[in-house]
């Protein structure tokens, strides 16, 4: 018999591994009014199967659902996500998305997951590019570009200042441009994981003494670098090349102080820098993959 739970806090270690690494301490959170929620699967007396979200703003987002290998095609994946769809309706949301990359060995089960419960047609949202350190270093030995660059010597007027060495008051100006006419939004927000900020290669751009853009990476693991954000402020004019040379300069640190490995995202809408992965990045590529988007709309029924 299938039993469906709502977690309260205090989940059992096998519970833990059902869901990814950096999502386990939200499940410790479960419960408290947070709106976070986790829905568990008991076959018999043992637990088959998770999933776990979150609830804001009238949106949720389911961002795990693992089940048990011994369980699976057995439709408790789509009980799961049908109940959590159910949690979302009755916590006042209208919408749900959710996210899957095709690295996932369970991408052709998830993609029919969602398919089959009425869920929108994938959307390519991201590229994912893995590099090793030792390529970028082969690189940076061959390619004269990094040798002129390794100082990033930018044209007179602009600075790059490491983030972590950024003034508050720096700071401060950048918040006021959130969500302005011309000014930043939550797409290219530099303020996203600070706990996980680089300080090695994170960078914001000056242009007359005021932020102009960012460069932001992440040490996701302790062996990655993730290249997470790029952005030039749209008011800053003259800022073609210069997000270039500030690339290279963080490859360049990277390779000499950085970990092993390092990642590359790239949406889909940033066409410019899908230019500058084609002329920088092709002949560094480990691996490549790509991250999709569904979402449905729930309603209130
Ligand atoms: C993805 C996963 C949750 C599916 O669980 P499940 O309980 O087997 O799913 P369901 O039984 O509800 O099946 C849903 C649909 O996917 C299909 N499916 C299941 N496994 C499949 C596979 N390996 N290949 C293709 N389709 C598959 C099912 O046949 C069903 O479609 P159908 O009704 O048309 O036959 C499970 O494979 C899993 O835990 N994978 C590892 C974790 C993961 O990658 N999670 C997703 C990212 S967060």
């Amino acid at each position: 018999m299938l039993l469906l739970r709502e977690l309260t806090g205090n989940p059992s270690a096998d519970l833990r591994k059902m869901t990814f690494p950096n999502y386990r301490p939200m499940l410790d959170m479960t419960g408290r009014g947070k709106g976070i929620c986790a829905l568990a699967s008991y076959s018999g007396n043992k637990v088959s199967g998770l999933i776990l979200g979150r609830f804001e703003n009238k949106e949720a987002e389911m961002l795990s659902v693992y089940v048990n290998p011994f369980f699976r095609k057995k439709g408790i994946a789509s009980m799961l996500l049908k109940q959590f769809e159910k949690k979302a309706a009755a916590a006042g949301c209208s919408k749900i998305k959710a996210a899957f990359t095709s690295a996932m060995p369970s991408f052709g089960a998830v993609k029919r997951l969602f398919e089959k419960n009425g869920w929108s047609k994938p959307q390519k949202r991201m590229k994912l590019i893995y590099f090793s350190r030792e390529n970028l270093y082969r690189e940076i030995q061959e390619n004269p570009r990094y040798e002129k660059y390794k100082n990033a010597l930018l044209p007179k007027g602009f600075e790059l200042v490491k983030w972590c060495e950024l003034q508050p008051e720096k700071i401060a100006q950048i918040k006021s441009r959130h969500n302005q006419p011309g000014g930043w939004t939550d797409d290219n927000t530099p303020f996203r994981e600070p706990e996980k900020m680089e300080k090695l290669n994170s960078f914001a751009i000056l242009k007359d003494d005021s932020v102009a853009g960012w460069f932001i990476t992440h040490r996701i693991n302790p062996d990655t670098i993730r290249y997470t954000q790029i952005y030039n402020d749209p008011v800053a004019n003259g800022m073609r090349g210069i997000i270039i040379q500030t690339v290279i300069h963080a490859y360049w640190l990277h390779a000499m102080y950085g970990p092993e490995k390092g990642c590359f995202i790239i949406y889909e809408w940033n066409t410019s820098l899908l230019k500058i992965f084609e002329k920088l990045m092709e002949k560094l590529t480990d691996s490549c993959t790509e991250s999709f988007g569904v979402e449905k709309d729930i309603g209130q029924d």
